[in-house]
């Protein structure tokens, strides 16, 4: 492998939120370039919960996709209390549904219907285990008690564990796992769970957030934690461990929505995620990975072949120029900065046109 110019197969993106109307419209176009799949998240206000809306939602995805661009949306539930277990294997055996997102009630964006008790959806549980329709968890818990920088951990304890215990073979898919204890759950349990990385959470700890000043562009969800978390995240990304994939978490919100005294959370990394993540993967001399990290991994999880087309990947002296900041309406989305030039440019090759 040539470590300035290499192809690999086309990515997909297994933790996206593309919302509705003009921001779906904007932000569309800036994951149909880099990516050939997607899992949409379905916390729209009102979520996506039952398989009619994301067949609707599906529609208007596909309406937002530019002109050429070769992009499948894969739709996902908000599981509820009251998820209709029936409807959601119609959904998934229709083709229509490829997963369904637990957000435990609160935990971040537009969460508020999400589940309170997660012993409620055991019969839903145990339908998708039966049908293997993965689920995928925002792996927080919510107690206010709980110091939002351990959260992700006694998720694990209280309410992961005991949950895969209690739903034998159901297949989970931890999203954006923030912590080394998050990356050790996975790596050592059995091949029933995996995780998804973002970019965001590979390049930036809690000082990026925090430190001479509060910068509300570096706020997600889950936040960003200390250093030696980021690094395990970045061990697990680039081990070449086929349980950890990516999943963006590209979050696009109004710069005013985030400018505020009490600011959102997510960080649009759609832009330039492609170029950071080669970035990172070059620094930890792991450029031999990238392609299991962005184009293989995930597949294997969700049952599905790797993407037929191609995307070239080289480095160049003058650095990327990628906008600040996108314009929705008369508001703008502000892009991920990860504090550094990228010099990791991309091109998609069609399928067919690379001969492997
Ligand atoms: C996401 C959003 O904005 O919808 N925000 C985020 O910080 N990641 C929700 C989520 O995935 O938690
Ligand atoms: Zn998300």
């Amino acid at each position: 492998m040539n470590a300035s110019d290499f192809v690999i197969r086309r990515p997909d993106d297994w933790h996206l939120h593309l919302r509705d109307g003009a921001m779906l419209r904007a932000v569309t176009g800036h994951t149909s370039a880099h990516f050939a799949r997607a899992i949409i998240m379905p916390n729209l206000v009102p979520p996506v919960v039952a398989t009619a809306d994301a067949a609707a939602y599906r529609d208007r995805i596909l309406e937002a996709i530019p002109d050429g661009d070769d992009f499948t949306p894969l739709m996902t539930l908000y599981l509820t209390e009251t998820t209709d277990p029936d409807d959601l294997a119609a959904g998934a055996a229709s083709g229509l549904i490829t997963a369904v997102k637990l957000y435990p009630a609160g935990a971040t964006t537009n969460s508020d219907s999400g589940v309170r008790d997660v012993e409620r959806v055991q019969p839903v549980l145990e339908r998708m285990a039966e049908i293997g329709l993965p689920l995928l968890v925002h792996g927080e818990v919510t107690d206010p008690d709980v110091d939002i920088f351990d959260r992700e951990a006694v998720f694990i304890e209280r309410v992961l564990d005991p949950m895969r215990r209690r739903v034998p073979g159901l297949r989970v898919v931890m999203e954006h796992v923030t912590t080394a204890d998050g990356v050790d759950y996975v790596s050592s349990a059995d091949d029933t769970i995996a995780a998804t990385i973002t970019t965001h959470h590979l390049i930036i700890n809690r000082n990026a957030l925090l430190a001479g000043g509060i910068r509300p562009h570096y706020y997600c969800l889950p936040v960003a934690k200390r250093e030696r978390h980021r690094l395990a995240l970045r061990a697990a990304a680039t081990s070449g461990n086929p349980k950890f994939f990516n999943g963006t978490d590209s979050a696009p919100h109004l710069a005013t929505d985030k400018e505020s005294a009490c600011g959102c959370a997510g960080i649009f990394t759609a832009p330039n995620t492609l170029s950071c993540l080669a970035h990172v993967f070059e620094e930890e001399n792991a450029l031999d990975r990238l392609e299991a990290f962005l184009s293989l991994s995930g597949p294997r999880f969700y049952g599905v072949a790797p993407n037929e087309g191609r995307t070239r990947f080289f480095k160049s002296e003058t650095p990327l120029q990628v906008p600040e900041k996108i314009s929705v309406q008369n508001d703008d989305v502000v892009v991920f900065d990860p504090g550094f030039p990228l010099f990791w440019h991309t091109e998609p090759i069609n399928a067919g046109a690379f001969d492997r």
